[in-house]
């Protein structure tokens, strides 16, 4: 199927028999969603009394939900009594839709579905939630392995808006367009994607941990404030350490290393030592007490490193047409700092001179490397913000070259601004900016090589895992060739293949040169 023009069909009809197999966390939140949609749907688990549980659990969920006045009383009766139990599988035989969420286990899941295809209707559609197992494997010793599909839900199911829809090599694909289809009626927004490792999601957010891990490692900056960078700074919802601290370091490494073996070692995807030793010792994270935070009983949560409150800059030159410098105007007169400021042309694309310090929005160069190439002393780089009106942190790295003065005065304008600052070690690309553009090169490469199409892997990084908003969007939005030019940096400063460019992205700015600006295209 080329996951770029999918097929488009009809969603099952709420009629249609759902069963869901595993009564665990996912399958208990696939079966709420489809009997809320109008499904009879059927539940069953291997463990006897499993499903009862999920089924009360689920009650448990949508009462809630009419309390908040989500669901009516009357969806609420249609649901409940839409859910039941199954004890057998031979319970299951009129099911038109069976999603499967069990043991992550290749054989476990094969054998299941060779008893369903034996038991169920051959209109019948065979859907796994599978995160990590190929579909076409899983399909394999089908008699009709065109009939199976993956149905990826993302945890809790009932609140995560993406549904990805893998297609194995023998797919049909007019019944991935159906499952499509159908997890739009159940008011998912789903995503065709094709069967590879990591599908879209697990695939392309393996940069927001591992580049994190690797600043970590390098001492740029503590956990906490790099949390708080990407947090105040970037826009995400959580810093990648918490996250990785709330998804359990032993899971979260255990995806990154089956994706790095799955892709036959590609460095882009190496695990980190760094991980691979909290796993080792048992700090697994929010749920043993302890991984990079510690969450003990008295334990206090570590804060970010904010520097100090510095006066206020003699003199202020933000420069004209300069996109940060005009937030950064704006967020002075509101804070009532606009005197002593004056508006200044700069031919070397500074946003600001503050007391002969210049004020560079990082492009993937150090500062050192920058003042270097500009032959000038002063100079402080400013990392990328998801939104400069209103982020409440900024994050700065000072050129070796500066004298301590370069960073008070830079500190005090943004801090007359209204940023809390933090001071990274000067590394290329810093925080917010080296994790995007890691972010824009993956999802680049998804598309590259026929994963999914462009809008479906910023949709898929905005309900699978929260992202402000798409990487390739954000790409868009800071410009390839700022992108590229990061990348290409980063595989000067590191010499590892881990840090080129997908094709795709080097392409896409080629496309928009003209000599002059392929001339241009900065490098350290
Ligand atoms: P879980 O461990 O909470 O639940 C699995 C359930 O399946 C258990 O109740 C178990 O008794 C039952 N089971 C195992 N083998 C069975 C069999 N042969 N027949 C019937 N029931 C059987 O697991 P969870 O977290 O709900 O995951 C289930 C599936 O969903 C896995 O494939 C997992 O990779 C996938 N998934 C998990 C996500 C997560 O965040 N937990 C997210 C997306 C997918």
């Amino acid at each position: 199927m080329n996951p770029a023009s999918p097929a488009s069909s009809a969603a099952l009809p709420t009629s249609a028999a759902v069963a869901v197999i595993g009564a665990g966390a996912m399958g208990a939140g696939i079966a709420q969603l489809a009997a809320v949609a109008g499904h009879p749907v059927w539940l069953h688990d291997r463990r006897a009394g499993a499903a009862e549980v999920a089924i009360a659990g689920i009650r448990t969920q949508l009462a809630k939900l009419v309390e908040k006045k989500k669901l009516s009383a009357e969806q609420f009766d249609a649901a409940s009594a839409a859910l039941k139990p199954a004890t057998a599988l031979e319970d299951l035989r009129e099911a038109k839709l069976v999603v499967e969420a069990i043991v992550e286990d290749l054989e476990a899941k094969r054998g299941l579905f060779a008893a369903l295809e034996a038991l169920l209707g051959p209109d019948a559609i065979l859907a796994s939630n599978t995160s990590s197992l190929s579909i076409t494997a899983i399909a394999a010793k089908l008699k009709r392995p065109e009939r199976l599909v993956g149905m990826h839900f993302f945890n809790p199911a009932p609140l995560m808006a993406l549904v990805e829809v893998i297609a194995g090599l023998a797919t049909d694909a007019a019944l991935a367009a159906t499952v499509f289809a159908t997890a739009e009626r159940w008011g998912k927004t789903p995503v065709h994607a094709r069967s590879t490792p990591g599908f879209i999601v697990n695939r392309v957010a393996r940069p927001y941990y591992a580049e994190a891990l690797r600043l970590l490692q390098e001492g740029v900056a503590d956990v906490a404030t790099l949390d708080a960078v990407m947090r105040e700074s970037g826009g995400f919802r959580m810093g990648p350490f918490e996250l990785m601290d709330m998804i359990g370091h032993d899971v979260n490494y255990a995806v990154t290393r089956s994706v790095f073996d799955a892709y036959y070692g590609d460095p882009r995807f190496q695990p980190s030592l760094l991980q691979l030793e909290l796993v080792q010792a048992g700090y697994l994270g929010r749920k043993s007490g302890r991984g990079f935070y510690d969450y003990r009983e008295g334990a206090t949560k570590a804060a970010p490193a904010s520097l100090a409150p510095q006066p206020r800059p003699a003199r202020i030159e933000l420069t004209i047409a300069d996109p940060l410098a005009a937030a950064l105007a704006k967020r002075l007169d509101a804070s009532g700092s606009l005197l002593a400021l004056t508006m200044a042309d700069a031919s070397d694309g500074r946003i600001a001179t503050v007391d002969g310090v210049a004020l560079f929005a990082s492009d993937g160069r150090s500062a050192t490397a920058r003042a270097a190439a500009l032959g000038i002393g002063e100079v402080v780089v400013i990392d990328l913000m998801l939104d400069a009106a209103t982020a409440k942190r900024a994050a700065i790295a000072v050129a070796a070259q500066s004298p301590p003065a370069a960073l008070v005065a830079i500190t005090g304008l943004l801090q007359a601004a209204g940023f809390a600052v933090s001071q990274l070690a000067d590394s290329p690309g810093l925080a917010v900016l080296r994790t995007v553009a890691m972010l824009a090169n993956e999802a680049s490469d998804a598309v590259h090589q026929q994963v999914c199409n462009a809008a479906a892997v910023d949709i898929a990084m905005r309900g699978g895992v929260g992202y402000p908003i798409g990487p390739l969007e954000w790409a868009a939005r800071i410009g390839a060739r700022t992108v590229l030019a990061v990348l290409d940096n980063l595989t000067r400063h590191y010499g590892e293949p881990r840090y080129r460019a997908s094709p795709r992205l080097r392409q896409q700015v080629l496309a928009s040169s003209t000599s002059a600006h392929s001339r241009e295209t900065k490098h350290e």
